[in-house]
């Protein structure tokens, strides 16, 4: 009876003292759910040949980037109980990249994806002890795109320019700050669930190019806000 009631305190102190909770160093922490990119973005009027629509038409116009959401994967490794550091991955994603043009009205531009990795550190704002786990990170963003596709309903704005033949589009990659926010729910002792978002600063030049050697460009910040939602496991 007593054997077993040191037992049963035993037990309630290991629990409170919550060491066997705690975030530490050398904790490998595997999230993985739903991650969307929302882009807020902010862009240059399209220009032909150097020369803006205003300029050449005296229409004003603009690109837009619309959102998507892939599966995301962020691993954090802790570097203390307090400090760790995280890459965000994804599966990529997908965006519809659309040319807005003074009384044309949308036009859907063109297909293309995109792979953002962001590295940052982060630092836990709680006790180590505690199983929830809000945080705060810096770090740096790195987007690379592909897969650019030029719409057929572009083409056909671009051929009634006079501008004869298919584009082909190409995005500069992009380096730049991230900022980050989140929260680990420890459940039990390796069980987490997640939610975190992020503002990334993503900035391209996108150059759509014809045979005739006209290039049509245009400036855009797309600078999204990246959710992400996600259950994982603390190593
Ligand atoms: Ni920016």
């Amino acid at each position: 009876m007593l054997k077993s009631s040191l037992t049963v305190l035993a037990l309630g102190v290991t629990l409170a003292s919550g060491s066997a909770l705690a975030y530490q160093e050398g904790d490998l922490i595997l999230r993985a759910g739903a991650a969307a990119v929302d882009p807020q973005e902010d862009s240059s009027q399209l220009s032909i040949n150097g020369a803006t629509t205003e300029e050449l038409l005296g229409l004003d116009s603009s690109a837009g980037v619309d959102s998507n959401t892939q599966l995301g994967l962020s691993v954090t490794y802790m570097l203390s109980n307090k400090v760790g550091v995280e890459l965000l991955a994804a599966t990529p994603f997908s965006h519809t990249i659309t040319a807005n043009i003074e009384s044309v009205g949308t036009v859907e531009a063109a297909e293309v994806k995109h792979l953002p990795p962001t590295f940052s550190l982060q630092y836990f704002l709680l006790s180590p002890e505690s199983r929830f786990q809000p945080y705060a990170g810096i770090g740096i963003n790195y987007t690379t795109f592909f897969d650019e596709e030029v719409s057929a309903d572009l083409d056909a704005v671009t051929q009634s320019l006079g501008i004869p033949g298919e584009g082909s589009l190409d995005l500069d990659d992009s380096f730049g700050f991230a900022f980050e926010l989140g929260c680990d729910l420890l459940i039990g002792e390796n069980l987490v669930l997640n939610a975190a978002v992020w503002k990334a600063d993503i900035d391209t030049t996108a150059t759509f190019k014809y045979d005739n050697g006209t290039k049509i460009t245009a400036d855009v910040g797309i600078d999204p806000y990246v959710y992400m939602v996600a259950a994982g496991y603390r190593f």
